[in-house]
């Protein structure tokens, strides 16, 4: 006999704000929670959408895309921020809810938004249907209590002098994200980031992209206030156990990877011996600091692999040409399969902007890192690389210039490849990489936390 009375499957659709920093961790949360035995769909705008590559097969997660106001171009078809980020809170709700519409009658139904934190809209969404609403954050906790503390008031922006914030090391204004100091640069963004926490009183989760061992008291103290829950990292198990075959699934890039270019040079080098390079999806570099890194490259006669993208290429100084080995030593691509590159033998360190991926995904590999942050949640990352986790450095800016010189990043990297900090980073290195491994093996901290989430989300009536 039929019993009218068993749970329905559970139904989440994953939200993420379109940008490569955002899709990435939210594919591979909707993958983990897929394997948790969750129907997932992945909602994305309609622009991102086009981004997609690779192959989907039955056991994937399904895809769906909503409306930002900009199907042709995205943010950048915008004009500015403000005038994106408008449009997209008008246009978006009444799309996702059209959507929702579409699935409720198709079946099965969505019971929960798992939504980017970027879009805290949503959560009206998720109430107007009677579904769960969970909030996931792409940041580390340190950087969201830095923004919870603004939306509070408790803050005073722009900061000018040392924070003490409950469970964060004492944080000089260099160490805080660039959007409470230099407030008028990106208005829009710093609203975006101070609105995260602007409806959290009436959400049913909030799961962020960490690994509570990496920062427990924050963790901690999130808890106590906020239905608050760590997840991450969300990097595919294939790269955590030290397989190097690659997710054929699909994923997003709006770039397009020069995948056996780059696994065919890495293969030829020595354990250990490359530099890896890379600024993520957004940064761009002075010219000035574009030439002191080639530089200070060149000058430590390490071999070197260098993520420069296409719009940033004509900065690149003389001899250093795109797509092409600079030297014996270097190989510079456009884009490449970082999580790849990371987990290969031959990595020795990776010099980074110190993007909330970029670093979850060296923590996890136990690639050791020079942090040179350019803005944002940046700076934070590389204070907590350098003096928290202890595997990697920061190298000082020259004041008077504006940049990090070639002397201190060749000093910096000999340091790491080298001498005898070496040893100590390396070490540290290791014992991180473990520990987030087992954050999300069977029983660890996220994957615990990840069952939380999904038994209660079979047990909603
Ligand atoms: C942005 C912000 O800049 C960052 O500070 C914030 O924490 C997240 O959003 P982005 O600058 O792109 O992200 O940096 P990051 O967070 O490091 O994400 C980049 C992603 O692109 C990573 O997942 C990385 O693996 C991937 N990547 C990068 C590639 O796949 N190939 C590359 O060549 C470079």
């Amino acid at each position: 006999m039929e019993n009218s009375r068993e749970p329905l499957q559970p139904h989440c659709l994953v939200l993420s704000y379109p940008s490569q920093g955002h899709i990435n961790p939210m594919l591979q949360f909707s993958k983990r929670l897929l394997h948790k035995g969750v129907k997932v769909t992945l909602v994305t705008t309609r622009s991102m959408s086009k981004t997609l590559h690779g192959s989907s097969s039955c056991t994937s997660v399904a895809l769906e895309a909503i409306s930002d106001g900009f199907d042709d171009g995205g943010i950048g078809a915008a004009g500015s921020p403000e005038a994106y980020i408008e449009r997209f809170w008008k246009v978006g709700p009444d799309t996702l809810g059209e959507l929702i519409k579409r699935l409720i009658s198709s079946g099965p139904p969505p019971t929960c938004i798992v939504y980017d934190s970027f879009l805290p809209w949503a959560l009206d969404v998720a109430r107007n249907f009677d579904l769960v609403g969970a909030a996931f954050f792409t940041m580390s906790c340190a950087v969201n209590s830095v923004f919870y503390h603004c939306q509070k008031g408790w803050l005073e922006v722009p900061v000018k002098k040392q924070v003490l914030l409950p469970g964060v090391p004492p944080l000089e204004p260099q160490d805080m994200p660039s959007l409470v100091c230099d407030v008028g640069t990106y208005p829009a963004f710093t609203g975006m980031l101070v609105n995260q926490f602007s409806n959290l009183d009436k959400v049913d989760w909030v799961l962020c992209n960490t690994v509570y061992e990496l920062d427990p008291e924050v963790a901690d103290w999130f808890m106590k206030i906020l239905p608050f829950r760590t997840v991450g990292p969300t990097i595919p198990s294939t790269y955590l156990d030290n397989r190097l075959e690659q997710d054929n699934e699909y994923g997003f890039s709006i770039f397009q990877p020069e995948h056996d270019t780059t696994m065919r040079w890495l293969s030829t080098k020595p354990k250990g011996s490359v530099v890896y390079v890379s600024f993520g999806s957004m940064a761009e570099l002075k010219i000035d600091q574009m030439h002191e890194l080639a530089m200070g490259l060149k000058r430590s006669n390490c071999y070197f692999l260098w993520v420069v993208r296409s719009s940033e290429a004509e900065k690149l100084p003389q001899g250093f040409a795109n797509g092409t080995e600079t030297s014996q030593k270097g190989l510079i691509v456009t884009w490449c399969p970082q999580l790849e590159v990371l987990a290969h033998d031959a990595l020795g360190l990776f010099v980074t902007h110190s993007g909330w991926n970029s670093t979850l995904e060296a923590v996890s590999l136990g690639v050791p890192m020079l942090a040179i942050p350019q803005w944002t949640d940046q700076a934070t990352n590389a204070k907590y690389i350098m003096d928290v986790w202890k595997m990697g450095l920061r190298p000082l800016v020259d004041e008077e210039r504006g940049v990090v010189t070639s002397e201190e990043i060749e000093n910096c990297i000999r340091k790491v490849m080298e001498r005898e900090t070496r040893k100590k980073i390396r070490e540290n290195a290791g014992k991180w990489r473990k520990i987030t491994k087992e954050a999300v093996g069977e029983g660890g901290s996220s994957d615990r936390n990840i069952e939380e989430f999904v038994a209660k989300l079979v047990a909603k009536p």
